[in-house]
């Protein structure tokens, strides 16, 4: 496994692979590494004959310095696990090299709509930052792949979107969430949640099933409602619950025929999401 930090010398091993016609995956992560990354990248090593790993916590898309500042960093474990998959290239640039004139002047990538609701309403400029990283490294990498994570589901809406919208030819794939036996997502805030939060955490998914059990077109309001009561009930704090088309997170139609519910919630200081799938029946 090779670890690589510059730019140039990325683009050199791209082109060698391109010139034994190999086949090329990235996986985008910000590090802090659990099973649903390492998830991600068996997918993509499944897919394309070489995986590269990027490993880069992007300054672009915190809106918030306390976050930034205490996201997790654990970059000796990460590359312990990386090697252990036999990953080909983990790519770990420079934040100098990736906004050579500072995040403040570099050129944002914005998506109108999609991006400014839910997670978008609460964290201003998020999506913005994500979108522009994600496009920098499909630049640099020119991956035939990328693999994301269904978890953040509105993110990954977002980068199909993207890549539709510049016309990027590189296919995007949707990896499953992967979740705690008790039914916690994996993510490597939970790290930050207390031991009185980590034991309510998975109600935030029990929340989801039930709404897609109990789910009916005419209590629509009434579940969102209810099941942002319950929530609160839990200790939550809920930013937003919502039932939505899975395509676009449009409202729901008749004829829509996959809907995704959606939450965000605060358990303490660590915020949560998570969402859930389902067909209409
Ligand atoms: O999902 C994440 O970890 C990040 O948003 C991503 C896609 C790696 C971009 O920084």
């Amino acid at each position: 496994m090779n670890v690589i930090s510059d730019i140039e010398q990325i683009r050199a091993q791209v082109k060698q692979w391109r010139g034994k016609q190999n086949t090329i995956a990235l996986v985008p992560t910000m590090g802090h590494l659990h099973a649903g990354h390492l998830s991600l990248i068996t997918l993509a090593q499944s897919r394309t004959q070489r995986v590269i790993v990027t490993i880069f916590i992007n300054p672009l898309q915190f809106n918030d310095a306390e976050d930034l500042a205490h996201y997790p960093r654990s970059l000796t474990a990460d590359l312990k696990q990386l090697q252990k998959l036999n990953v080909d290239v983990v790519f770990t640039p420079q934040e100098t090299d990736i906004y050579p004139y500072g995040i403040e002047q570099c050129p944002r990538i914005h998506i109108p709509k999609l991006s400014e609701e839910f997670c978008g309403r609460y964290r201003p400029g998020h999506f913005a930052g994500v979108c522009t990283i994600v496009a920098k490294l499909f630049n640099i990498v020119t991956p035939d792949i990328a693999v994301f994570g269904k978890k953040d589901y509105q993110q990954l809406l977002l980068i199909k979107r993207m890549a539709q919208e510049l016309n990027y030819t590189v296919e995007i794939i949707a990896g499953d969430t992967i979740r705690e036996p008790d039914g916690l997502a994996l993510s490597s805030r939970n790290i930050h949640l207390s031991q009185k939060h980590r034991a309510v955490a998975p109600k935030l998914y029990q929340t989801l099933q039930e709404i897609s059990q109990d789910f009916a077109f005419d209590r629509l309001d009434q579940l969102e409602a209810s099941s942002q009561q319950a929530l609160s009930q839990f200790g939550f704090k809920c930013e937003y619950l919502a039932i939505r088309d899975a395509k676009d997170l449009s409202p729901i139609k008749k004829n829509t025929k996959m809907f995704v519910v959606l939450t965000a919630a605060w358990l303490g200081s660590t915020r949560l999401i998570d969402n859930l799938l389902f067909p209409q029946s």
